[in-house]
């Protein structure tokens, strides 16, 4: 869910909502209403541009990221609308082509798409409003975090750098393919893995880059954070393509401003990138007890999904290692 009506918080502070967990002074990735002691109703939005040729691609993944930020906060995703901004001149096929990428990634989720809202624009948009359940007492909120906790991430990074390359038209077809599935998987095992674990905290990794999105974290939950960069997953060609430096202007934005909170050890620029670019449906990073992640049963799949990328530690930085 994006942040972009913070601003209006202050506008509704004079009321009081006692049922609403997360949402205007502690911004998450979805808002969460408790319903009563059992339940929670978790609801969120997102949608963008296409990032990839292909139209059923496109839906598919604009799916899978707008379900990301429910599996984000711990719950699970049952009912979501479509929306929409088409051109006049697409052509109907391809329209059918995106609403059906979104409509197939949403029942592999177990969600039903029941309606939704479509609108004229020049470019197109697509994405969900998404709706899940989660357990009040068992949300993962970002400003969980607790120091020795031990920082989990359930995708590669490179996704914002691979489609850059694409609209350069210097993408190799391998590097695409595989960042085009990376962009089309659910956080469904990711966040049901996370409960099991008993997560401290979570987020999902888009616009703000994997360091953007950590340092929300650290600030919500008072923290520092230690990253090693050695062990922070890439897709196959992202170093590629960031040694070309074919970062779009967002992972830019991203450095200029969050370079204040992070220190590098001597790590080369275009490595540094890679954690500020963008990413388009990325993964969870997730924030747990060392103990119990030591103790997990090995045969979950844990290590199939998760990479351990960090520690959670005393202070107010990110280091990257
Ligand atoms: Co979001
Ligand atoms: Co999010």
């Amino acid at each position: 869910m994006a942040q972009v009506l913070q601003p209006f918080a202050n506008f509704y502070q004079q009321v009081d909502y006692p049922d609403l967990i997360t949402g205007l002074e502690q911004p998450d990735d979805a808002a969460v209403w408790k319903l009563d002691d059992d339940r929670a109703l978790v609801v969120t939005t997102d949608f963008f541009t296409p990032v990839v040729d292909n139209p059923y691609d496109y839906g598919s993944i604009a799916a899978a990221n707008s379900l990301s930020d429910i599996y984000a906060m711990g719950a699970k995703p049952f009912l979501a609308l479509n929306i929409a901004a088409i051109p006049n001149d697409l052509p109907k096929e391809m329209v059918s082509e995106i609403l059906r990428g979104g409509m197939e990634k949403a029942r592999e989720a177990g969600v039903v798409i029941a309606g939704g809202h479509t609108i004229q624009d020049k470019e197109p948009k697509y994405g969900l409003i998404a709706l899940g359940f989660a357990h009040p007492e068992k949300l993962m909120v970002k400003g969980g975090m607790r120091e020795c906790d031990v920082l989990l991430l359930s995708k590669p990074l490179g996704t914002g750098v691979i489609t850059t390359a694409l609209k350069k038209e210097i993408a190799h077809k391998e590097h695409l393919q595989t960042a085009i599935a990376s962009m089309q998987e659910l956080n469904a095992k990711a966040g049901a893995l996370a409960l099991e674990l008993n997560a401290h905290g979570a987020t999902d990794i888009t616009g703000f880059g994997l360091l953007g999105h950590a340092w929300e974290m650290a600030k919500a939950s008072g923290c520092g954070i230690r990253l090693r960069m050695d062990a922070i997953p890439l897709l196959p060609g992202a170093e590629e393509y960031a040694k070309k430096g074919t970062f779009a202007g967002g992972a830019f934005d991203n450095q200029a401003f969050y370079s204040p909170h992070v220190e590098f050890d001597d790590i080369p620029e275009y490595k540094q990138m890679l954690l500020f670019d963008p990413q388009t449906s990325g993964g969870l990073l997730v924030s747990v007890d060392e103990e119990t992640y030591k103790n997990f049963n090995p045969k979950s799949g844990l290590s199939e999904v998760f990479t351990e990328i960090g520690r959670v530690i005393p202070g107010e930085k990110i280091l990257v290692r």
